[in-house]
């Protein structure tokens, strides 16, 4: 799914330095104030007598940037485009679908001038594609916007105006959030707060008129290309990196922990974190989660095209030959080591579901040929004993890897 995207896999570190994540998801949230597992020991770093605290990784957006940073990305292509897959750790109480360590498949694109509406669109296309190609269906997507910088400021000190009257109606977490980070008390699972935030009006009246006519262009792309959605003033999510558009993908399966994943555009985190200004959107999927809404669930593999059979050491030498000729062209293909009866390699080549098998032996050999079967069809036919002709009928199927 990724490839025919068009990302890249990138691999990070599973822990970084504790600053990183301080500067990017903030100080007043929740994963820095209350999540991180720190490692035992503070490094003392040679250049400049600093001392760096390391944590495993929380999340993986704020090491893509680092990374994309350290490794002068922006100078290779105008716009990168990374997945990932990989562990994550998050201190909490653990319970149903909130773990301690835990996996995010997401995807991330990072590029200066790259804040187009229309790749907000295909982030979230992506993540409900990949959702419904592993069959998981009945979710639902949240959408919102937070503007710019400048406009969540001006969000904060209109919250704050509304919120600071109903200050004793609010959570002894939301008293201190109005003042350190009033977007929590939006989403604050207390049903007192719940209550407060239902009765103050919460709509688009901080946003610039740029802002909202990017956040129209982004939902109307999104109704173009048949993704319904419904739209959430209050979803704000819990990382401070995010400008522009924010959702979120929630099973109603999973009950209080329902978000399957989430994502966002944050434009200010390359250059805050000391890059050359670059616009970015992302998103993370739980892995776990996934697995909770839809138990079993099953990777859709690539089909093995090739299974060869070998009846004898010199038809194997033969095969192993063409086997790894059939793989340098991207031919997915593999072989029976265990030289067995035909009848046992071929049961073998079933339970792989190989789509064609080719089988060797003392025959072919002499006639320069190999005799190739169509399992769904259980059609045989001969073709000559040499890799470009195996290969041109394989790729001709239309079995060769992207
Ligand atoms: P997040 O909302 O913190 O966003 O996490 C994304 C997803 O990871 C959640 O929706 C949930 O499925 C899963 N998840 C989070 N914490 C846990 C946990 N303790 N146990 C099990 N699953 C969990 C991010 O991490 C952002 N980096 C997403 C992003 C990418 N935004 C832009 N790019």
């Amino acid at each position: 799914m990724f490839q025919i995207y068009d990302y890249k896999e990138i691999v990070t570190p599973l822990f970084e330095d504790k600053d990183l994540f301080v500067r990017s998801i903030g100080q007043t949230s929740d994963i820095v104030e209350k999540q991180m597992l720190a490692l035992a020991g503070q490094r003392q770093e040679e250049q400049e007598g600093k001392t760096s605290n390391l944590v495993l990784r929380p999340e993986g957006t704020a090491p893509i940037v680092r990374s994309y940073i350290q490794n002068h990305l922006d100078k290779k292509e105008n716009l990168s485009k990374f997945f990932y897959i990989g562990p994550m750790f998050r201190g909490e109480r653990p319970q149903k679908g909130r773990l301690r360590q835990f996996h995010q498949i997401g995807a991330e694109a990072i590029g200066p001038g790259s804040a187009s509406p229309y790749l907000d669109a295909e982030m979230v296309i992506l993540c409900t594609d990949l959702l419904k190609t592993l069959g998981l269906n009945g979710f639902e997507v949240t959408i919102n916007t937070l503007g710019t910088g400048d406009d969540k400021k001006n969000f904060s000190s209109i919250l704050r105006g509304k919120l600071e009257p109903r200050v004793k109606d609010l959570c002894p977490d939301c008293r201190q959030r109005i003042e350190r980070n009033v977007f929590r008390v939006l989403d604050c699972k207390n049903n007192d707060c719940q209550d407060v935030v239902r009765q103050i009006s919460v709509g688009y009246d901080h946003l610039a008129p740029e802002s909202r006519d990017y956040y129209e262009q982004f939902k109307s792309i999104l109704s173009d290309s048949g993704i319904a959605f419904v739209e959430s003033p209050r979803l704000v999510r819990g990382l401070d990196y995010y400008t522009h558009t924010v959702f979120e993908i929630s099973s109603p399966s999973l009950g209080s922990q329902d978000a399957l994943g989430a994502g966002g555009r944050y434009n200010n985190l390359v250059s805050q974190l000391g890059g050359t200004p670059a616009d970015a959107v992302g998103f993370a999927l739980g892995m776990e989660r996934l697995l909770l809404a839809r138990p079993g669930i099953k990777i859709p593999a690539v089909s093995l095209a090739v299974f060869f059979i070998a009846l004898d050491k010199l038809s194997f030498q033969y095969a192993f030959n063409l086997l790894n000729q059939l793989r340098a062209r991207s031919i997915k293909a593999d072989i029976c080591y265990e030289m067995g009866s035909l009848k046992s390699q071929m049961r073998i080549a079933n339970k792989k579901q190989a789509e064609y098998v080719i089988i060797l032996g003392e025959n072919e050999l002499k006639n320069k040929t190999a005799t190739v079967k169509n399992m769904a069809s259980s059609q045989q036919i001969t073709l000559p004993l040499d890799a470009p002709a195996l290969e041109q009928f394989i790729s001709r199927q239309g079995k060769r890897e992207p």
